[in-house]
């Protein structure tokens, strides 16, 4: 039987992705263990694991280098990919926002928005908003940009608030929710149509019992 490979957004979604495999009855311990190794086999069920950066996981998954993915909402987004969005996992929950200063409403006319989405940014503020914007790419501690003046918003997510309250920033806007999302690559959905149908029904099956405790 041919290997099914599953590309994990490293990080925590990658923890919680092991955690559901588990309720499925696809064990996948050594990812639980700190190692640094970057792909995991399951002899037995003929599976793959890879630990992917997040934003590489709908690439692995459009060029077949991976049958499934595990990876946010906001990446998929980002990254536009052309493969299956087949299941939402409800894990990893949290809002795609626009964010500024607490006291303050969106400013009107040109402005620079950062944010480590820019598709997203665009997208958002030239279809929803009608505004003219210029998007400063950053790639990380986006909440600074206001602090410092480099741009007078931010387009982020926001989880807990914390970062934001922190920084004496706050949701102007909210743009989309966000959760992680079980992606298929096109061909593989057709050739190993039964086995990949197979964990994403197991899956939706747990993630419904989960949901409803
Ligand atoms: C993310 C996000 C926010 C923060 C939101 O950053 O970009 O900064 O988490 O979480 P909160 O609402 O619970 O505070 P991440 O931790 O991924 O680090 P980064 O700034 O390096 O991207």
């Amino acid at each position: 039987m041919k290997y099914l490979t599953i590309a994990l957004a490293k990080g925590r979604l990658a923890e919680l992705s092991t955690e559901l495999f588990g309720k499925i009855g696809l064990d996948c311990p050594v990812i639980k263990e700190k190692s640094r190794k970057l792909i995991f086999t399951d002899e037995k069920n003929r599976l793959k694991f890879m630990l992917v950066k997040a934003t590489d996981v709908p690439t692995y998954v459009e060029y077949g280098a991976a049958d499934i993915g595990i990876v946010g909402k906001d990446t998929i987004l980002e990254e536009g990919k052309n493969l299956y969005e087949v299941l939402d996992l409800k894990f990893g929950a949290c809002k795609m926002c626009v964010c500024g200063w607490a006291d303050k409403a969106l400013p009107t006319g040109f402005i620079k928005v950062a944010s480590k989405y820019p598709n997203i940014t665009r997208d958002y503020f030239s279809s929803k908003k009608n505004q003219t914007i210029e998007i400063i790419k950053l790639s990380g501690s986006v909440e600074l940009a206001p602090l410092c003046g480099l741009s007078e918003v931010i387009v982020d997510i926001v989880e807990s608030g914390k970062t934001l309250k922190e920084n004496g920033l706050a949701v102007i806007e909210e743009i989309c929710d966000i959760s992680a999302r079980l992606v298929v690559n096109r061909v593989s959905l057709k050739m190993e149509k039964e086995r990949i149908m197979g964990i994403v029904d197991r899956a939706r099956e747990i993630i419904k019992n989960d949901n409803n405790n």
